[in-house]
């Protein structure tokens, strides 16, 4: 079954009725992030984080995602705010969509500032291959930023059984799990909690 392409028509409209565009805003506020930064959001699905970004910074934004049907989505979003620009006579975001996985990314080496991970991990495949292309794509210095729910709540506990039920990996980690098979791949980490279940974890 292909989970994403049965829910990519309902996905933003999902997210939205969860709040989860003030996770992502968190996010984002975590980053700090620089005028002309790099940022690759890994899983990024239909493009919700963009919503989230500056568009006066001039930052360079690709969003990575093995569904064609979440991109495409996410294409529909970059036409209506590259619209809604125009119409402010903002400067706009400029975004690029690729379609891969994070085991195998089209990306030169050292291009990024910072990669995103946002509620998506625990869909992958391959986590440790991920991680070394991360590694590979980001520049010296950079940053891994994921956002993910705590295994141990009973809110993620439901989530896991029904994406289970679905097929999907459903691999939810502890931050210290995740932080040690990053540790393995050569990153060091810290991580806090923004919610009762959900954290952001940053690798450097
Ligand atoms: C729950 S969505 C999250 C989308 C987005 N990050 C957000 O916050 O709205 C998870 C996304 O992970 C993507 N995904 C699944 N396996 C992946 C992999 N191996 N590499 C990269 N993305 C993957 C899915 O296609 C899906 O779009």
């Amino acid at each position: 079954m292909d989970f994403f392409k049965i829910v990519a028509p309902v996905y933003d409209t999902a997210m939205k009725i969860t709040g989860h565009n003030k996770t992502l805003a968190e996010l984002v506020e975590h980053i700090n992030l620089q005028p002309g930064q790099s940022l690759l959001d890994l899983g990024g699905g239909t493009g919700q984080i963009l919503e989230e970004l500056p568009g006066d910074m001039g930052l360079e934004v690709i969003i990575a995602d093995p569904s064609e049907a979440m991109l495409s989505r996410a294409r529909d979003r970059l036409v209506k705010l590259d619209n809604d620009a125009r119409d402010s006579s903002e400067p706009g975001l400029e975004a690029e969509l690729v379609e891969a996985t994070g085991d195998a990314l089209p990306l030169a080496d050292n291009s990024f500032d910072h990669v995103t991970i946002a509620d998506a991990l625990h869909h992958f495949n391959n986590i440790e291959e991920t991680f070394v292309e991360i590694k590979r794509v980001l520049k010296p210095g950079g940053q891994l930023h994921i956002m993910e729910f705590d295994p141990s709540t009973f809110f993620t506990k439901f989530i896991a059984t029904a994406e289970g039920l679905a097929g999907e990996p459903a691999n939810f980690y502890k931050p210290e799990l995740l932080g040690a098979m990053l540790e393995k791949v050569g990153f060091g980490y810290n991580y806090r909690y923004i919610t009762g279940s959900i954290y952001i974890l940053t690798a450097e």
